[in-house]
């Protein structure tokens, strides 16, 4: 009776632990990932607007090329890896997404599609390189961003040769005010310890 007991309890066991172990580690990692993704979107969305208004869209153009990944760069500290990744990239050297990146971009462009705001999704995931914690935020396009990210209607002459030159792979055009532009992506590498 003791001993069927305990049996029946073992795979219960197995699988509390590395849930404990998500509890345990979530609400360090994912209150900091909130505060550099909001950092992050609000200093670029800020100088973007005041380059914009100085120095017109082409002029701005240098925000998103040099401003973006140089802000990614300085908010990844203390183990944080900053990016910014999409399912059609200008620069896809710096914005293409991994397989679980592309999986959660993707269902938020069909929650989008179905009329619900995406969230934020964090996660703890397992590769051939270890453990992570994982944080991917939306990026909803808004009506500044379709100068450079619109139809071609929407964008200057200057601005769509100045694109064309300096990104001849951009697949970052065609996009209507609210749809997800891309995501903010953050991880963290967790110790063996279960920290
Ligand atoms: C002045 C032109 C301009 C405006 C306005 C602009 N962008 Fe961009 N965007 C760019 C350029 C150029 C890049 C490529 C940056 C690089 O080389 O890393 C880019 C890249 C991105 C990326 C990285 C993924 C990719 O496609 O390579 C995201 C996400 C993004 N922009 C979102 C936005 C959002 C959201 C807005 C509005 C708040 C916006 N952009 C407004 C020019 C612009």
């Amino acid at each position: 009776m003791n001993s069927k007991f305990s049996y029946r309890l073992l795979p219960l066991l197995i699988m509390a632990a590395p849930v404990l172990a998500v509890d345990a580690d979530n609400p360090h990692d994912l209150q900091e990932s909130r505060r550099i993704a909001q950092g992050f979107v609000q200093r670029l969305g800020g100088t973007l607007k005041q380059q914009l208004a100085t120095a017109g869209p082409a002029g701005a153009i240098g925000v998103c090329k040099h401003v973006a990944p140089a802000l990614a760069a300085e908010y990844s500290q203390d183990g944080f890896l900053v990016g910014r990744v999409s399912l059609k990239t200008r620069n896809k050297t710096l914005g293409t997404p991994d397989a679980w990146e592309r999986a959660i971009l993707e269902k938020f462009d069909q929650q989008q599609a179905q009329g619900s705001a995406p969230a934020e999704v964090s996660e703890l995931t397992e590769d051939a390189d270890g453990r992570w914690f994982r944080y991917l935020k939306p990026i909803p396009t808004q009506p500044m961003c379709l100068q450079c990210h619109g139809q071609p209607d929407d964008m200057a002459t200057e601005v769509k040769a100045m694109l064309a030159r300096e990104y001849p792979d951009d697949q970052a055009t065609g996009y209507r005010a609210g749809d997800i532009r891309g995501a903010i992506t953050i991880k963290r590498r967790l110790g063996d310890a279960g920290e």
